[in-house]
């Protein structure tokens, strides 16, 4: 069985713990592991835009040895009604491994029931967990450092302003609540997380010494936050559904006022909307962090496949879940 990541608790606390740490030996010496040597190839299908996720899983595969395969998904025959099945069949028989940004979750669920090398979650309209890891790394690599251990992120606390119900809302749900953070989303009501996916991260927090607040209240969620984290009202795919402007989440944008309050650090996955979820002022000042969070989606994505490729026959979180 390989072991796959196509949401955030697919890696056990021990296990997040061990990619983490991997993603910072990467970040000090990017060529130090060369799994993909070979060279071995990593397909990269994307159904939806993207740029980071694009270059950090090509430049990734690339410097630990692989060879990279990016392909629109929709130019493939997968566009013009080839099955999941059949096209996992193909693939897994030459590449070593598979990084697919879709729709629906359960299309990637599908992909990974068919194939025999690792799937890997590059965006989903539930989740985005590589996004997690680089987010989690740059939480630890700005508050003492991934070395110093559990106490870069275990009992620090991560506020999420804006889109309850999304893939970052829902991924920092479960990654922050397996590293063991007090994870705090302020989102309007109707745009609060999945029920399920709150409860799977309480469950989490429970055994991790974590913890998860939902409240409409941005200011109680960022009060001493270690870190401040906000995305996009209109995520890829909602373009033109109603209420998803500024009459629903204006509130929730994030603002040098906030930022005081919390005294923590701002990220943003991008790609940023200055004036809309955030004000320039901020995403552009001191305490914005943003482009070591994205820098690090190549350490945590090379540290991820090189975890999962070393890891090929034991069972997966999902198997509890
Ligand atoms: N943050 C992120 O995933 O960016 P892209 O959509 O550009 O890949
Ligand atoms: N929530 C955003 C994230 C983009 C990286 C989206 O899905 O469009």
């Amino acid at each position: 069985m390989p072991r796959h990541f196509l949401r955030d608790d697919d890696l056990g606390p021990a296990e997040q713990k061990q990619v983490l740490a991997l993603a910072l030996e990467l970040s000090q010496d990017r060529f130090a592991r060369r799994p993909l040597e070979g060279p071995r190839t990593v397909a990269i299908l994307f159904d939806k835009s993207s740029t980071r996720t694009r270059i950090s899983f090509a430049t990734g595969v690339a410097e630990l040895g692989g060879s990279p395969l990016v392909m629109e998904a929709g130019a493939s025959q997968l566009g013009r009604g080839e099955s999941i099945a059949d096209t996992t069949e193909v693939l897994t028989r030459m590449v070593s491994a598979i990084v697919w940004r879709t729709f629906g979750q359960e299309r990637i669920e599908e992909m990974a029931a068919h194939a025999t090398v690792p799937v890997v979650n590059a965006l989903t309209d539930e989740f985005h967990p590589c996004q997690i890891l680089a987010d989690l790394q740059t939480i630890a690599q700005h508050t003492g450092g991934l070395a110093e251990g559990d106490a870069a992120l275990a009992g620090r606390s991560l506020a999420y302003l804006g889109d309850g119900a999304n893939n970052m809302a829902h991924s920092y749900l479960l990654g922050g609540a397996t590293a063991g953070m007090d994870v705090r989303i302020a989102a309007p009501a109707g745009h609060r997380p999945d029920p399920a996916i709150l409860a799977r991260a309480e469950q989490i927090a429970a055994t991790t010494g974590g913890a998860v607040t939902v409240t409409e209240d941005p200011r109680e969620a960022v009060a001493g936050a270690s870190a401040v984290l906000t995305d996009t009202w209109v995520s890829m795919g909602q373009e033109g559904e109603d209420g998803r402007g500024e009459e629903t989440f204006s509130p929730y944008q994030v603002t040098a006022e906030l930022m005081e309050l919390s005294g923590g650090m701002f990220l943003h996955c991008l790609p940023a909307y200055r004036g809309k979820e955030v004000t320039a002022e901020v995403i552009d000042g001191p305490a914005s962090v943003v482009w070591d969070e994205a820098e690090n989606r190549l350490h945590a994505q090379k540290a991820l496949l090189t975890w999962l490729l070393d890891h090929p026959d034991e069972r997966t979180a999902a198997h509890a879940r």
